[in-house]
C-alpha cells in the first residue's frame, strides 16, 4: 500500500577536515614563530577566555610557516569549494584569507561564536596537547537549525544537534563561516595552540 519513494537530505553543513604531511617541522617552526610574535604583542580579546589571540592577519606576516601554512589553507579551501561542487571555479575569484594564533593555557577556552561575513572558516591544529579522557580542547560544533530539542526524545543521529571533536596536531578542518562553535577548557598542564582562518571570496575585478 505504501511505498517509499525518495529520501532527501536538505540543507546539509560540510565539515572537512585535511592532514599536512611531516607536519612536526611545520609546528615546531610555527610555534617558534608565535612565540616571537607573542613577546612583541599583547594579542587581543575575540572568543578567547585567558590564553593569546594575535593580532591583525597572521597571513600577512613574512616569516616563512606562516606562507607555508596560508598556501595549505588556500589549497584545503579551494579543495573543499569543489567538493560542496561549487558551480563557479574558486579559483576563478579573489580569495581573502584572515588567519590568527590562538595559545589556551590550561582552563583557556574559547566561548561559541560565529565568524560572520566569511564563507568557510577553518582551524589547523599546531599543538594539541594529549589528555586521556573528558573533552579537554574539543572543538564542538552546534547545529543551526532550530526547534531540535523536540527531537531529542526519538535519538535520531540526524537531529543530535551537536558533534564534537579533537584533531590532532598537523590536522586542518574546514566549515561554513556561520556554523556556531565553541571550544571546551584545557585540562591538560600544557598549551594548546591552533591557527584558524576566514576564507572569502569575492568577484576578480575587471582589470
Ligand atoms: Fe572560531
Amino acid at each position: 500500500m505504501l511505498e517509499h519513494t525518495t529520501h532527501d537530505k536538505l540543507f546539509s553543513t560540510p565539515l572537512l577536515r585535511y592532514r599536512v604531511a611531516d607536519h612536526a617541522t611545520l609546528n615546531a617552526a610555527l610555534l617558534e614563530e608565535g612565540a616571537r610574535l607573542r613577546t612583541a604583542s599583547p594579542g587581543v580579546d575575540k572568543s578567547n577566555r585567558l590564553g593569546w589571540h594575535s593580532a591583525g592577519n597572521l597571513f600577512e606576516e613574512t616569516a616563512a610557516p606562516f606562507e607555508t601554512l596560508r598556501q595549505v589553507a588556500e589549497e584545503a579551501v579551494l579543495d573543499a569549494t569543489r567538493r560542496v561542487k561549487a558551480k563557479t571555479d574558486p579559483a576563478s575569484l579573489r580569495l581573502k584569507i584572515f588567519a590568527w594564533m590562538n595559545a589556551n593555557p590550561p582552563g583557556g577556552f574559547n566561548a561559541p561564536h560565529t565568524h560572520p561575513g566569511a564563507h568557510w572558516s577553518g582551524v589547523y591544529y599546531v599543538s594539541q596537547p594529549e589528555v586521556e579522557t573528558g573533552n579537554s580542547g574539543m572543538i564542538e560544533f552546534l547545529d543551526p537549525r532550530s526547534d531540535l530539542p523536540n527531537w531529542r526524545l526519538l535519538g535520531a543521529p540526524a537531529f543530535r544537534g551537536k558533534k564534537k571533536l579533537r584533531p590532532a596536531p598537523g590536522e586542518m578542518i574546514l566549515f561554513p563561516s556561520y556554523l556556531v562553535h565553541w571550544v571546551y577548557p584545557n585540562e591538560a598542564d600544557d598549551e594548546r595552540v591552533s591557527i584558524a582562518f576566514n576564507a572569502t571570496f569575492r568577484k576578480r575585478r575587471e582589470e
